[in-house]
């Protein structure tokens, strides 16, 4: 097997969202080394302007990429929505993945009336980034985009089912899904992106207040099979039989990114497993 072959994959997210993508990542990947980067001294990424996001994005890769990966994903919404070129452009021999494509594809996949809502981070809409990638899929597309920030800390707080998290939900949904009647009712989305990657924890959640027939789709399996075919386009995918490693680093309090980010990531991070970095 070529060397390259054998260097884990790189990951980073503001915090501990991205262990959803890196879930959907070892469950078609299993043999892959990970290493894991959670910028939580610096989360949310969502509610900072572009040229911060941008920053943090730059060092959280340049760190990765300095212990040695052969691929680079940006397991954040926020930051892939802005630094996916300039970190294509930084690293031209490592392939760099970002989550809004891989999302904007699976949402174009699966809408039968093409109109699509995309809840993400007020930075993630307010930037366009989903809607110019669903066009770019779908130019007739419909986008109905909305900032839904709360989610965020409900996740993290594991605030995830029962009255409360309902009832957020709903105050951000109805309005696109169940417009007042008098008003004009335009078609309402068949599918709605969860274009941030803390929303899939909130899903049930979210199902409750929507449409049944309501698709909800996310980026993680999407960009995990993204991930699956660019190592086989670059014959870097790693043999079959061995087991990969995950590698956490975070840039602040360990023992709550192993407690956090256990819940995410849907099996027990070890506080031994996660190294405390300074960016
Ligand atoms: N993980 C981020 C995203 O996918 C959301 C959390 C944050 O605001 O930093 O956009």
């Amino acid at each position: 097997m070529d060397a390259k072959a054998r260097l884990p994959i790189g990951m980073f997210d503001s915090g501990v969202g991205g262990l959803t993508v890196l879930k959907a990542l070892k469950e078609r990947l299993p043999c892959e080394d990970v290493i894991y980067l959670g910028d939580t001294a610096r989360l949310p990424y969502g509610t900072k302007s572009p040229q911060t996001v941008a920053r943090y994005a730059v060092q959280c890769a340049a760190e990765l990429v300095n212990r040695g990966i052969k691929l680079l994903v940006i397991a954040c919404n926020t930051a892939s929505a802005v630094a996916l070129g300039p970190l294509r452009e930084a690293y031209p021999d490592i392939p760099v993945i970002g989550v809004v494509e891989p999302g904007a594809l699976a949402a174009c996949r699966a809408s039968r009336n093409d109109t699509i809502a995309v809840i993400a981070t007020e930075s993630t809409i307010n930037g366009g980034a989903y809607q110019r990638a669903i066009h770019s899929i779908s130019p007739a597309a419909r986008i109905i985009g909305h900032p839904c920030p709360l989610f965020v800390p409900l996740a993290e707080e594991g605030w995830v089912d029962g009255d409360i998290p309902e009832a957020v939900a709903a105050r951000y949904l109805d309005p696109i899904f169940k417009p007042a009647s008098g008003t004009e009712s335009p078609v309402t989305p068949d599918t709605l992106v969860l274009g941030c990657t803390h929303f899939p924890l909130l899903a049930p959640a979210i199902r409750n207040v929507v449409d049944p027939a309501t698709v909800i789709v996310d980026s993680a399996a999407t960009t995990a099979e993204t991930v699956l075919s660019e190592l086989e386009r670059l014959s870097m995918r790693r043999a079959e039989g061995e087991c990969g490693t995950v590698h956490y680093l975070t840039t602040d309090d360990v023992a709550r990114f192993a407690r956090t980010g256990t819940r995410f990531l849907g099996t027990a991070i070890g506080e031994s497993e996660v190294e405390l970095v300074d960016l």
